[in-house]
């Protein structure tokens, strides 16, 4: 009849000797190197400290109404300078020229953030002049809170030069963010340094306003911009242009800091799994060295101390 093991329990063997002998020394050494290897092991093979983590997050975005419209025409002296920001000055502004804006928000899937932003402006083209190009400056409110908070005034800069006789201009893009550096992601703090607006700006009139905005606005680590889909232009000569701007919000894709806690939670489980195939290693080795009496210690055998 064939017999199965239904329990066992293992026998320690002791192996004793002084506090100051090759086989201490031994011992300490190699506990050490069980302990340092895999976190070596693992820190040389890359990604065991994360440096920077992402996540995905749709941003609340409003428009500020605050937006800058520069329409030159193929007469250098004129152009057509629309905008309700205060960085201009009011005379500047060409009332007579930019008469209709609408800005529309729209939450389509009705989760409290909008999805598109749509804003249309009418310019009235002086006589006998065309548009040659645009640049459109707008004012995006934009705010993330769920992993890192944050709320900060950016733009959506769209600019168009034209060949034909244009009577109007349709665009169609995505606002994006685009980071030069990861956010610092203080949690429940809301990070607010950038979250002053760029139409704002004294004094410097030796400056372009555009130029000093955009400027100003690239000296950013956080920004966003629109990037294009389609577009289409409508030619005529109509003695208006239309311009119409669909800017599409969809899930961004943020890069973040991580904190030390999910550094941790990372870095543990790596160095636990390499730590468990050293600590048997090691045993094996040290087994061999004592069972084989490489090393001058004292045997405790229990069997042998009952005798
Ligand atoms: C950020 O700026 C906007 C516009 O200036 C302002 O309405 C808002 O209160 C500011 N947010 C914080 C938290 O200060």
């Amino acid at each position: 009849m064939a017999l199965y093991k239904t329990f066992s329990y293992s026998v320690e063997v002791q192996y004793k000797s002084r506090l100051l002998s090759k086989a201490t020394l031994f011992t300490v050494t190699t506990t050490i190197l069980t302990v340092i290897l895999p976190f070596i092991v693992a820190y040389r093979g890359r990604g065991f400290w994360l440096k920077s983590s992402y996540f995905y997050e749709q941003p609340l975005v409003h428009s500020t109404y605050d937006y800058l419209l520069i329409a030159e025409t193929d007469d250098p002296s004129v152009n057509i300078i629309c905008g309700d920001a205060a960085a201009l000055e009011e005379e500047v502004i060409d009332e007579e020229n930019c008469v209709e804006i609408q800005i529309q928000e729209d939450d389509i899937n009705e989760d409290g953030k909008n999805d598109i932003l749509k804003f249309k402006y009418n310019i009235i083209v002086p006589k006998n002049r065309f548009i040659s190009s645009i640049i459109l400056i707008l004012g995006i409110d934009f705010q993330i809170k769920n992993v890192c908070p944050l709320q900060m005034q950016s733009l959506a800069v769209i600019t168009k030069e034209f060949s034909g006789l244009p009577s109007g201009y349709k665009y169609y893009g995505n606002l994006e963010i685009y980071q030069n550096q990861q956010l610092p992601c203080l949690r429940n703090i809301l990070d607010i340094s950038h979250n002053s607006s760029l139409f704002y700006h004294e004094g410097d009139n030796s400056k372009n306003i555009v130029d000093f905005i955009l400027e100003e606005y690239l000296g950013r680590d956080v920004t966003t911009i629109a990037n294009p889909m389609f577009s289409r232009t409508q030619n005529g000569q109509t003695g208006t242009m239309e311009l119409s701007i669909t800017l599409r919000i969809s899930e961004m894709e943020f890069r973040y800091t991580p904190s030390i806690i999910q550094e941790l939670k990372w870095a543990w489980p790596q160095y636990l799994s390499l730590l468990f195939i050293f600590h048997w290693l090691f045993e094996r080795i040290r087994k061999f060295v004592f069972r084989n009496r490489l090393l001058m210690a004292w045997e405790i055998i229990p069997w042998r101390k009952r005798d």
